[in-house]
């Protein structure tokens, strides 16, 4: 079976074609990154245009170059993110689908992440931990098979990536933040000074990030004040990133033990951090997977291969879903 993904939960449009018997054939992705870099975060409205734009020649772009015509069912991502923007994949999918007289698989963004790995040469297996940290979440799930998802501790204010986009902000860098913190952080010293751990100290696993940006705020008005900001930035970056890598890693390796888990799943946006990844493969005794750095963020082929394993859930072409909140643990495995 060939099943097109198709994602516009965000600021990317993704499209990917994914073959059930082998694997991903085809994808292509358009950021919208530049467009919504001037205001510093992403404007839904804009992002629902440029989905619109966007994302019809996509599709025609990865079935062209898959020589294929019509795939056999459409996967899309049915929430959580941007409604308006969601409104446009799942207008898209259900329009096409008529046409095409194939089923369509509304997908959950976060267990699309959280499946990402699959589309790698040496997948987990179930039952594994996973950390899920993008720009709007932060979790850590315990996934005990397709569909059986327990989410053992979130954030309490800001999620991961968006603590990297606001301390970006501040430092003076672009928009998307994580991937440009991560360059200057390598020119900086993480010991320089010391930021406080969030939680690190409290029972649960759940996490917190206001308080850390609060305390880089003050560190970087404190360096304007000495007029030596421009010499601290590097340092700042580091101090921050090894401040909540430890934090992530106190909490991912204290919930491993405590589930005697062999395996880990890095994935969503903060996942792509070097950083992150090296320091959990060093201290966890099992194996810990990710998905290549593209499919990190969002992408097509998540939508994709997480449609796939759904195709019992597939259905006619008759009702949108869009939804901007959506728990993962109301999922269930797929019952067809
Ligand atoms: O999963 P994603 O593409 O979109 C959401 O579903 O939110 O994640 C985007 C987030 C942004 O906050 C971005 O700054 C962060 O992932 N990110 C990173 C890195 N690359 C992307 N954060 C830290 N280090 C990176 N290398
Ligand atoms: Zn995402």
């Amino acid at each position: 079976m060939l099943v097109l993904g198709l994602e516009t939960s965000c600021d990317e449009t993704g499209v990917a074609l994914y073959d059930t018997e082998s694997g991903l054939v085809g994808e292509a992705l358009h950021s919208q990154v530049n467009l919504h870099a001037v205001y510093g975060g992403v404007v839904p409205e804009i992002a629902s245009r440029d989905h619109l734009r966007r994302l019809l020649p996509l599709i025609e772009q990865v079935l062209k170059e898959a020589s294929v015509e019509c795939p056999d069912a459409i996967a899309y991502t049915a929430g959580p993110g941007l409604v308006g923007a969601l409104m446009v994949g799942a207008g898209m999918a259900n329009g096409l689908a008529l046409a095409w007289k194939c089923p369509i698989v509304p997908v959950h963004h976060m267990e699309g992440h959280l499946l990402a790995p699959m589309l790698e040469e040496d997948p987990p297996a179930y039952p594994f931990l996973a950390l899920l940290v993008s720009g709007g979440h932060t979790m850590l799930v315990w996934v005990e098979e397709l569909g059986s998802y327990s989410v053992l501790g979130t954030t309490l204010d800001d999620a991961v990536g968006e603590a990297f986009d606001k301390t970006a902000k501040l430092l003076g860098l672009g928009y998307p933040g994580g991937p440009a913190l991560e360059k200057l952080a390598k020119k900086g010293d993480e010991n320089a000074f010391q930021l406080p751990r969030p939680m690190v100290n409290r029972p649960g696993f759940d996490f917190s990030f206001s308080g850390l940006k609060t305390a880089v705020m003050l560190k970087v008005r404190e360096k304007e004040t000495d007029g030596t900001l421009d010499l601290a930035r590097a340092d700042i970056a580091a101090v921050f990133q090894c401040t909540v890598v430890e934090t992530l890693l106190a909490r991912t390796l204290k919930a491993a033990r405590d589930q005697g888990a062999d395996r880990i799943v890095i994935a969503g946006g903060v996942g792509a951090n070097r950083v992150l990844r090296a320091e959990l493969t060093a201290r966890f005794d099992g194996t810990v997977h990710y998905p290549r750095l593209r499919f990190c963020t969002d992408n097509g082929a998540m939508i994709a291969i997480a449609g796939a394993l759904r195709l019992a859930d597939a259905d006619k072409p008759d009702t949108i879903h869009a939804m901007a909140r959506w728990s993962l643990e109301s999922l269930d495995q797929p019952h067809g």
